[in-house]
């Protein structure tokens, strides 16, 4: 294996292995005038967002596996590098392309809220949200999705064991790894939560006895990983180990839960041992659109990705945007217009379709889309207010993650996993070595009371025992006009995933980029509320001009997103994009 753990030189072997390839050009006429360029493979690739974890995933297509144990494998290996949002204490979901049996699977392995869950956790005594025991009490975990996921897909699909799929990232948290800069000053702003629970301190913080080192001693007297010191996690390693060996038991029950209870019953949170036995995965069926006669794969409820983004394909469809031009005022002006429409039903009319009927085939059809599309007025913004709903906050706190793989075998793995916020409630479970998610805020708390990313939803998505929080991940496969796979893609996010999968699809299909200059051309999103368009850096003035004329309001806001895009290419091999926004991820190609 080309994968070498605890290797200072690791993390840039893999980066360069993937700069190198960045020369290759699929097509050099169909690549003319286009910026960047996609790494190139005559086999596999594995994208995500951790150039080591991408190796990993690369290292098992060589040995043999298949793009779900590589995804299963660098999924696990993201728990361990990236873990601010790679998990075993969350959830998410995957959609699947399987090349030999030509057919789609989706899996939910979204977290559950625990059975003593009530609608009204999140409210005070006087009625409002406490946003606080919402995001950072161990109220905001729901029961975590992660561990039983990733088996539950690797069993049924995979060719390698278990244990094979699980070693390395067993082997980069006991033998450790390079602290990366991205990871040195993730873990640094997240300091101030990390350091306020004395487990998660311990496992992300240099052992502060023994004197300073240079540049290594923050200003409030607290020792932070420098860039490449080595990161050991053994406690993580011993709780992957007891997985490997035992499986989801490993996890759900025995050692593991018993911990994740006593910390539960410590701190007042509601999980305990019944509730963790409880989890179940939940197999599903993707939804399925069509636009320009490609067929759109992506995740059902209770994700809103899929619903949301077939919505807004199906909206924008008839408009002719190749003409009106990539990210002219024209363009954006529709976009943004869609956008407000989709969201509008997605806070309303969504939620988990194990405890209600969800109306996916309505509001997926190309007449519903038709109806609404009378809506959008071609010149004028239509204010949000007209439109209804009720004002919320705005929010930025990101942190997902989304990886794509593509094997020889045609088959093609789009899987998004989160523990929400980033490090998501900085609670890790003592002797376990793991951080829990946040996701009960996904949940409305209070109808018509924004969440962390200002999603002001509706009583479909009130919290209930046993209900699933809706979420707007977004896993994607797009097909070829034949049937055939073409490309996976994904994003984190929060509510901005949707628009960012969107725009993915639109630049590549519609406005002839290639797979590189279609992740990395600026984004922009809007979402009924706040009534505005959020933009990155390299939209021109002249065009946010005549959008204000339009009677839009624009701002300038963070990156957005880290689209990981692979696509398979018709003769043989394939492309990746490791999207640029984050650098520390990297496309690693199975073979040159
Ligand atoms: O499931 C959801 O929609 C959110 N929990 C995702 C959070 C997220 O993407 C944060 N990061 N970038």
């Amino acid at each position: 294996m080309e994968w070498q753990p605890g290797g200072v030189a690791a993390h840039g072997l893999a980066v360069s292995a993937a700069l190198l390839c960045l020369a290759v050009l699929a097509n050099p006429l169909q690549e003319q005038g286009q910026r960047v360029q996609p790494v190139a493979s005559s086999a596999g690739m594995v994208v995500s967002q951790e150039a080591l974890a991408s190796g990993v995933g690369a290292a098992i297509l060589r040995r043999g596996g298949n793009a779900i144990d590589a995804a299963v494998a660098t999924a696990f290996a993201l728990g361990v590098t990236l873990p601010q949002a790679g998990n075993l204490g969350g959830g998410g979901f995957l959609v699947f392309w399987h090349g030999p049996q030509r057919r789609a699977y989706a899996l939910n392995f979204r977290e559950m809220a625990p059975r003593r869950a009530t609608a009204q956790m999140f409210l005070n005594g006087a009625g409002d949200v406490d946003r606080a025991r919402a995001t950072r009490s161990l109220l905001s975990t729901a029961v975590p999705g992660s561990v039983a996921g990733l088996l539950a897909a690797q069993g049924r699909f995979g060719r390698l064991s278990r244990q094979a799929v699980l070693a390395p990232a067993i082997e980069l948290a006991e033998r450790g790894f390079p602290v990366y800069p991205q990871l040195a000053e993730s873990l640094r702003q997240a300091s101030p939560l990390l350091q306020s629970d004395t487990t998660a301190k311990r496992l992300f913080f240099p052992n502060n006895s023994g004197p300073a080192q240079p540049g290594g001693l923050g200003a409030s007297g607290v020792h932070f990983y420098r860039v490449g010191e080595i990161l050991r996690q053994p406690q993580l390693a011993a709780t992957l180990g007891l997985i490997s060996k035992q499986g989801a038991a490993g996890f759900y029950s025995g050692e593991i839960s018993r911990q994740l209870e006593a910390l539960m019953l410590a701190r007042g949170g509601l999980i305990d041992r019944q509730d963790l036995g409880a989890y179940r995965v939940r197999w599903q069926e993707p939804v399925r659109g069509s636009f320009r006669g490609l067929t759109v794969l992506s995740m059902p409820p209770p994700s809103s990705g899929g619903v949301t983004l077939l919505q807004l394909l199906n909206l924008l469809e008839p408009f002719d945007l190749a003409l009106t031009g990539l990210n002219s005022a024209s363009t954006i002006h529709l976009m943004v217009e869609a956008m407000n429409l989709a969201y509008r039903d997605r806070n309303s009319e969504l939620g988990d379709p194990d405890q209600m009927a969800i109306p996916v085939e309505r509001l997926t059809s190309k007449a519903y889309a038709e109806s609404l599309r009378g809506q959008i007025q071609l010149d004028r913004h239509t204010p949000s207010a007209q439109l209804a709903g009720l004002a919320p906050l705005p929010s930025n706190s990101t942190n997902t993650t989304h990886l794509s793989v593509a094997d020889r075998q045609g088959s093609l793995v789009a899987l998004t996993t989160t523990l929400n916020f980033a490090y998501g409630n900085g609670i890790a479970v003592p002797g376990a070595g793991f951080l829990l998610n946040n996701e009960m805020d996904d949940f409305t708390a209070k109808p018509g009371v924004a969440n962390a990313y200002g999603l002001v939803q509706g009583e479909r998505n009130a919290i209930a025992p046993g209900r699933r929080p809706l979420s707007s991940m977004t896993p994607t496969i797009v097909l070829n006009t034949d049937g055939s796979p073409w490309l996976a893609t994904g994003s984190p996010g929060g509510s901005r995933i949707i628009t960012t999968v969107l725009q993915v699809l639109l630049n590549r299909i519609l406005h002839g980029l290639n797979l590189a200059s279609a992740v990395l051309t600026p984004r922009l999103h809007s979402q009924l509320w706040p009534d505005q368009i959020s933009i990155e850096e390299g939209f021109s003035p002249d065009t946010q001009r005549l959008l204000e004329g339009k009677g839009h309001q624009l701002l300038r806001t963070a990156a957005m997103g880290s689209a990981n895009s692979v696509e398979l290419l018709p003769a043989g091999g394939s492309l990746g994009v490791a999207d640029p926004r984050r650098p520390e991820g990297a496309a690693v190609p199975e073979r040159p």
